[in-house]
C-alpha cells in the first residue's frame, strides 16, 4: 500500500554534538558519521517510493535534524507545533516554508503558547492520533491539537507518559493493526485492541521503527526486533542510527512522512 508520497528531512548540523541528551546512550555524536548515516537514511526512504526534500543544516538548532518535532503533517492538514524544549522552540519557524510547498495556507494550523507540542509525541493510526502528554507536550497543546484535528474530521486521544522522552520513543504503528510496544506501553489499555508486538527490554530503542509504504525501516543492531518485523511479513531495510541514538533520537524523529 502506498500511503506516503513525500518526506522532509533536515541535514544534521555540526552543533549536533551539543544536542539535548538524557545520557541513556553515552558519548557525543560523531558529526562525519552522522552525515553518512543520514545519507543512508535518505537512500532507504527513496527505496520506499517517496520523494525526499532535504532541508539545509541549521547551526542555530543542534537538534534540528529531528525534523519530526516541529510539525505534524496529515492527509488533510499541516500543524506547525510549538516544541516544549526551549532550545528547540525556534525550529517551528524554520519548517514553515517547507510545509507551505505541500499545503495551502488554509490547511495549515499553528499550536500557540502556552500550548506546547512536539511531533514525536504524536502517533497516527489512520485518522486517529494518539498524543503523549510528556515533558515536551502539555495539556493545552493537546487541547489545541484535538480541536484542529476535529476541524478536519480526525480524532485524538491522550496517552500519559512517565518513562520516555516522546510517545514514539516507545510505541510505533506499523499499519495493518500492528503496533510495536515497549516498556510502559506494553500494558496500556488503549493499545489492547491492536496486534501488539512486545519489544524485549534490551532492544527497547528499536521500538522506534518506521513503516513507509509497506517497508519497515529498522535500526541496526536489534536482531530480535528485525526478526519480529520480518515475521510480520514486511520487507525491511536496516539503517544505522548510532549517532542519533546518543541524543535519544530514532528513525521516526529524523523525518516527516506524508
Ligand atoms: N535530542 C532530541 C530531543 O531531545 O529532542
Amino acid at each position: 500500500m502506498k500511503k506516503f508520497n513525500h518526506v522532509i528531512v533536515r541535514r544534521p548540523c555540526r552543533a549536533l554534538t551539543e544536542g539535548i541528551t538524557s545520557g541513556l546512550f553515552p558519548g557525543k555524536p560523531n558529526y562525519e558519521l552522522a552525515l553518512k548515516q543520514h545519507d543512508a537514511y535518505i537512500e532507504a526512504l527513496k527505496e520506499c517510493g517517496v520523494d525526499v526534500t532535504v532541508l539545509p543544516a541549521d547551526e542555530r538548532y543542534p537538534d534540528s535534524c529531528f525534523v519530526e518535532d516541529p510539525a505534524l503533517l496529515t492527509r488533510a492538514c499541516a500543524i506547525i507545533t510549538n516544541p516544549g524544549a526551549p532550545s528547540r522552540n525556534g525550529e517551528k519557524d524554520e519548517i514553515i516554508d517547507a510545509v507551505r510547498k505541500f499545503y495551502p495556507e488554509e490547511k495549515i494550523r499553528y499550536i500557540q503558547a502556552p500550548g506546547t507540542l512536539e511531533g514525536g509525541d504524536v502517533m497516527m493510526v489512520g485518522d486517529h492520533f494518539y498524543v503523549g502528554r510528556s515533558a515536551r507536550t502539555n495539556e493545552e497543546g493537546i487541547r489545541q491539537l484535538t480541536e484542529i484535528l476535529a476541524e478536519f474530521g480526525m480524532t485524538c486521544s491522550e496517552v500519559h507518559l512517565e518513562e520516555v522522552l516522546h510517545l514514539k520513543t516507545g510505541v510505533n504503528y506499523l499499519e495493518n493493526n500492528i503496533m510495536l510496544v515497549s516498556g510502559e506501553f506494553v500494558d496500556k489499555p488503549e493499545f489492547m485492541k491492536y496486534h501488539r508486538v512486545q519489544i524485549p527490554e534490551e532492544e527497547a530503542y528499536a521500538a522506534n521503527c518506521i513503516w513507509v509504504n509497506d517497508t519497515v525501516i529498522v535500526p541496526e543492531g536489534y536482531p530480535a526486533v528485525l526478526a519480529a518485523v520480518k515475521d510480520l511479513g514486511y520487507r525491511t531495510i536496516v539503517v544505522d542510527t548510532s549517532e542519533y541514538r546518543k541524543l535519544d533520537g530514532g528513525l521516526s524523529c529524523l523525518s516527516l512522512r506524508f
